[in-house]
């Protein structure tokens, strides 16, 4: 009886015993030998505190920074990442701090960043995501990994590049010219932009990808915004070992009920299109993002098929990749432009010159056009036998010479053509035969167009470095692995700050605070001084941003139709506090006041 008594009692022991142990290896021993091993090879940080590391002190450094009221300058690294500036000046440009138990390596020098994101695919691969990133995004092509990644970033691929690109243009445009629509009559009257452009951005992207109207997306934009805001509060939240298991918080039931309503609401979405192709309305599913995601769900070969899991996981990804971040880019930059009104003057110049010249290929695509259908009517009455020869005059002339056997004596389409409009304006006034040339001459040096358009692409750079929407990018060792010169043990997080040399008077100069849009006008490589990690708002490498050619060319279009008709300036309400949730947000919104450039406007 004593024996099983003992038994009795020695058997729980020796399960405390262990389970003591364990937790001991793993809050104490790990951290304390990870620490040692970088601290030997020069990496300092905090302090590693037991089970919460160093989330309290993040969590108090944030939340006054949150509060403290800031001036109208640009520096705001403090403000946004104060845990970050104030470490790095401690501990330098790359240091060791502690979320919870997990060992996290800050990453800031350029020539590192760029080493890390270059290998984003196998050595420095992506961290498995937290429990709210899960819920918010899933498993998108933001966290996904491995072969799902290579199948879902080629199909983003295929839907946000070239031709796919230029056929949103219409969409975008249409939903400007809504905005815009809804502004006549505000003029001298204040205007919050950040809720304006969150409205804007979130219908292009549901126009662009999913081939609805914001109305229909809107409450998928409203449980993701929540589901947001959930996880940026409970970022630096320390998981208690055991507690988490047994007891939910109200925000983690909070964002398992707003995942699932997201994903019935994508599914209803899903349905109707295929609704569409089995009542015989439509005869595919579409060639948006949506409708090649449909196709992948149907796709009979197992390699390229998406299950319906993933695939509401990716349209959670574009949903809330593609209307944020670009929510953010264009509140900054009219934010900027507010304020130094001669870059309104310099992009406004710019466009009139570009909205000339796109014009002006415009026109020299007519005319060709025109002058291959006369020359097909030639053609044609040679063919059908109503006339034996192409004509004495100048037109059959050239005509003839475009079909000449001998290739020396051969005209080409483009000769042909260009010998017909300056014959054809040159027989005409003045005016036109400027115009001709004028055409003819921008036909040939297409790199005007371009220079036309830098100023605009100067500006969004500037936008960038200064208010980049991304904080940060998360990242993992997948084994002991070299990194510049330091070694790194397996599984260890990695946390990239790209926004820190973006600030950095190192690298771009006692004016590194100041808007200045002129640091781009030789392109990122000359700014940076051929240094690819001093500046990469979309990232680098294999994961670089998918969207980014859509994110550019949408702020482009935006800022063009608002600087055509109006002047902004900053309404002396505007309180100066961009704050990190995911993306750099201001706090307040951004009040500005638009004074229209013509009367009708
Ligand atoms: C100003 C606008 C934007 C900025 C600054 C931005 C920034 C970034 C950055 C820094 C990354 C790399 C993340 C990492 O390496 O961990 C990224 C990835 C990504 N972005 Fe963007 N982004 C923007 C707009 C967009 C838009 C409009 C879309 C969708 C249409 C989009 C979709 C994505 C996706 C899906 C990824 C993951 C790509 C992958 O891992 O293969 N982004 N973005």
């Amino acid at each position: 009886m004593s024996a099983l008594m003992e038994l009795v009692t020695l058997v729980p022991c020796c399960f405390f015993f262990i389970a003591l142990i364990k937790f001991l290896y793993d809050y104490l021993w790990i951290p304390l030998r990870i620490q040692h091993m970088l601290n030997s090879q020069g990496i300092k940080g905090p302090p590693y505190r037991f089970i919460h590391g160093n989330n309290k002190e993040i969590a108090k450094m944030r939340q006054e920074a949150s509060i403290k009221p800031m001036a109208l300058t640009h520096d705001i690294f403090p403000k946004v990442q104060p845990q970050i500036y104030s470490w790095i000046n401690k501990y330098g440009r790359n240091y060791l701090c502690w979320n919870g138990v997990r060992a996290e390596l800050v990453i800031s020098e350029p020539e590192l960043v760029r080493e890390i994101l270059k290998n984003s695919e196998k050595t420095f691969p992506k961290r498995k995501p937290t429990i709210y990133l899960s819920k918010l995004l899933g498993n998108g092509l933001v966290t996904v990994e491995g072969e799902k990644w290579a199948k879902q970033r080629k199909l983003a691929n295929y839907a946000f590049h070239g031709e796919s690109l230029k056929n949103m243009t219409p969409a975008v445009i249409a939903s400007v010219e809504t905005m815009l629509e809804k502004w006549k009559g505000q003029e001298g009257k204040e205007i919050e932009v950040f809720h304006e452009f969150r409205l804007l951005t979130s219908e292009v992207i549901s126009r662009t990808a999913f081939g609805s109207s914001y109305l229909e997306g809107e409450k998928v934009f409203a449980m993701l915004n929540k589901l947001s805001m959930i996880m940026s509060r409970n970022l630096y939240n320390t998981r208690i070992p055991l507690i988490n298991k047994l007891w939910k918080p109200a925000d983690m039931l909070e964002s398992e009920e707003l995942a699932k309503e997201i994903q019935y609401c994508v599914m209803k979405m899903v349905k109707k299109r295929e609704d569409k192709v089995v009542n015989g309305e439509a005869d595919s599913f579409g060639n948006d993002f949506l409708g090649l995601l449909v196709n992948a769900y149907h796709d009979s070969d197992k390699n390229n098929k998406l299950s319906m899991e993933d695939l509401v996981d990716e349209c959670k990804t574009f949903y809330f990749a593609g209307q944020d971040t670009v929510n953010a880019l264009l509140a900054w930059t009219v934010l900027l432009l507010a304020i130094h009104g001669d870059w309104q003057d310099k992009a406004r110049r710019e466009l009139w010159k570009s909205g000339d010249m796109l014009e002006s290929e415009e026109l020299s695509k007519g005319i060709q056009d025109c002058v291959m259908k006369i020359v097909k009517k030639r053609e044609d009455k040679v063919v059908n036998g109503e006339a034996g020869r192409f004509g004495n005059d100048f037109l059959g002339l050239l005509v003839n010479a475009y079909h000449d056997s001998d290739e020396n004596n051969r005209l080409s389409t483009e000769d042909l053509v260009d010998e017909c409009k300056t014959f054809y304006f040159a027989g005409q006034d003045t005016v036109n035969s400027l115009l001709a040339w004028i055409v003819f001459l921008l036909a040939i040096h297409g790199d005007w167009q371009e220079k036309a358009r830098r100023e605009m692409t100067m500006i969004i750079y500037e936008t960038l470095r200064l208010y980049g929407p991304s904080n940060g990018m998360m990242r993992r060792t997948e084994s002991d692995v070299q990194l510049g010169k330091l070694i790194l043990p397996a599984n260890l997080d990695l946390l990239v700050i790209h926004a820190a040399p973006h600030h950095d008077p190192q690298l771009w100069g006692d004016d590194v605070h100041l808007f200045k849009p002129e640091r781009f006008a030789e392109g990122i490589a000359k700014a940076t001084n051929y240094n690819a990690g001093a500046f990469c708002p979309f990232g680098l490498g294999p994961r670089n941003c998918v969207g980014m050619n859509f994110a550019t060319t949408e702020t482009k279009i935006v800022l063009s139709m608002i600087l055509q008709r109006y002047t902004i300036s900053l309404s002396p309400t505007y309180v100066h506090s961009p704050i990190p949730y995911i993306t750099v947000q201001p706090q307040h919104g951004i009040q500005v006041i638009l004074e229209s450039l013509y009367n009708d406007a």
